[in-house]
């Protein structure tokens, strides 16, 4: 007899999830979780913004029904965040979109997109990328190249390296960037190297697959969106998937949007595969997260506190980043931690061994992903001797 479920291949599981498991159940008071990509405050919470819970408020005594919307989701959702992203003259008859399950589904649908378009297509990502690129693109049985992206010993972006890794892009190549707030390194392209690259991926003829998943939690939402305005006016034709889990807190409500800018005259076939494409998927998107979204950008005093919100959870985070330099500086009576200040977004890559990593675990009770990544936003003030203690009694 045939059987199915017991031919299943054996998964290794999602090593950022799990790491959170694993923490939850370390009875340690004094442990420390810098793991898994979510905002925390000063109390260690992840509490729902101001505006969200307004506008919930407002949503529960206005909504009259729960019937579907559409397949592509709700085009007011989509306009919003074509703005939010691309400005208020963003060129909405050149843009298709779809509502996503989240910033990951618009990858997906993104990822399902080019096969369609060019089964043999080939997608360039950043070495290091969030692991769930890879593994999405590998799912989707999609040729996957790295170009280079950050460079150890500096942690920072190496430029040079990355530039003459792209020398072997051919036309038609899609290449994946992250908007902002590169998970997982923080190190991000200064705007001369953005400049650059929105021009030789104009040249060669590439496809820009942009990644932005952390609008509002680096330089601020304007200039975060800098990079993909550029690349966008840039390039003939740019997808753009677009996550509201961190900037909106809106984590398990799963709210993302892809983009797919182009030519006027091929909108209609676009929205017409993005349309199928949801359908083929997951048929509706959903859409309490995105009516919430939409609400909030659209009414000027929910944007209002929003825009206050956020700026307080990315000037927070900037905070931090400057106490742990400082206290590392002391510690150490050196500037090599001088990085984390400079990173910006959620994440820093400390650029620890995995020894290393394992010992701040299972010693000091200091949790971090296996490749050194921090999530900044879960340090607080409180928190920032023993983390950097313990960084420093590591060995780094
Ligand atoms: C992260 O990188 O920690 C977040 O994007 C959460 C996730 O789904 O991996």
């Amino acid at each position: 007899m045939t059987r199915y479920l017991s031919d299943l291949p054996e998964q290794a599981p999602d090593f950022i999830i799990q790491l959170m498991a694993q923490f939850r159940d370390d009875p340690r008071p004094d442990k420390i979780d810098l793991g898994v990509g979510v905002y925390r405050n000063a109390a260690g919470e992840t509490p729902i913004m101001q505006a969200v819970k307004q506008a919930e408020t407002r949503l529960l005594q206005a909504e009259t029904t729960k019937s579907y919307v559409a397949l592509e989701g709700d085009p007011a959702f989509h306009q919003a965040m074509a703005k939010l992203i691309l400005g208020a003259d963003a060129p909405l008859h050149r843009i298709a979109a779809a509502g996503t399950v989240g910033g990951s589904g618009a990858v997906n649908i993104a990822l399902q997109l080019i096969r369609r378009a060019h089964p043999d297509a080939r997608i360039w990502v950043p070495s290091p990328t969030w692991a769930n690129h890879t593994a999405m693109i590998g799912y989707q049985r999609i040729t996957m190249l790295e170009y280079a992206y950050f460079n150890p010993e500096t942690r920072a972006v190496d430029f040079a390296a990355l530039t003459h890794s792209l020398s072997d892009l051919r036309p038609g190549d899609v290449v994946l960037l992250h908007g902002c707030c590169h998970n997982p390194t923080g190190a991000d392209l200064t705007p001369e190297d953005w400049r650059e690259l929105a021009h030789l991926l104009a040249d060669r003829g590439a496809l820009p697959l942009v990644d932005l998943a952390y609008q509002g939690f680096g330089d601020g939402v304007e200039a975060d969106a800098a990079p993909t305005r550029l690349i966008a006016e840039t390039c003939p034709e740019v997808l753009i998937a677009a996550s509201c889990s961190k900037n909106f807190g809106l984590y398990r409500e799963r709210a993302g949007v892809l983009l797919a800018l182009g030519d006027a005259a091929d909108q209609t076939r676009a929205q017409g595969n993005l349309t199928n494409l949801n359908r083929m998927t997951y048929s509706f998107p959903p859409d309490h997260g995105a009516r919430l979204v939409t609400m909030i950008l659209n009414d000027p005093d929910l944007r209002r506190l929003w825009m206050d919100e956020l700026e307080q959870m990315r000037s927070g985070m900037v905070t931090l980043r400057g106490l742990l330099t400082q206290e590392l500086r002391r510690l150490t009576g050196s500037d090599r931690f001088g990085f984390i200040a400079q990173h910006r977004g959620m994440f820093s890559r400390l650029g620890a061994s995995p020894e290393q990593v394992a010992t701040m675990r299972d010693e000091f009770g200091l949790y971090m992903i296996g490749d050194s990544r921090i999530n900044i936003a879960g340090l607080t003030k409180d928190a920032v001797p023993a983390v950097a203690r313990t960084i420093v009694a590591a060995g780094l």
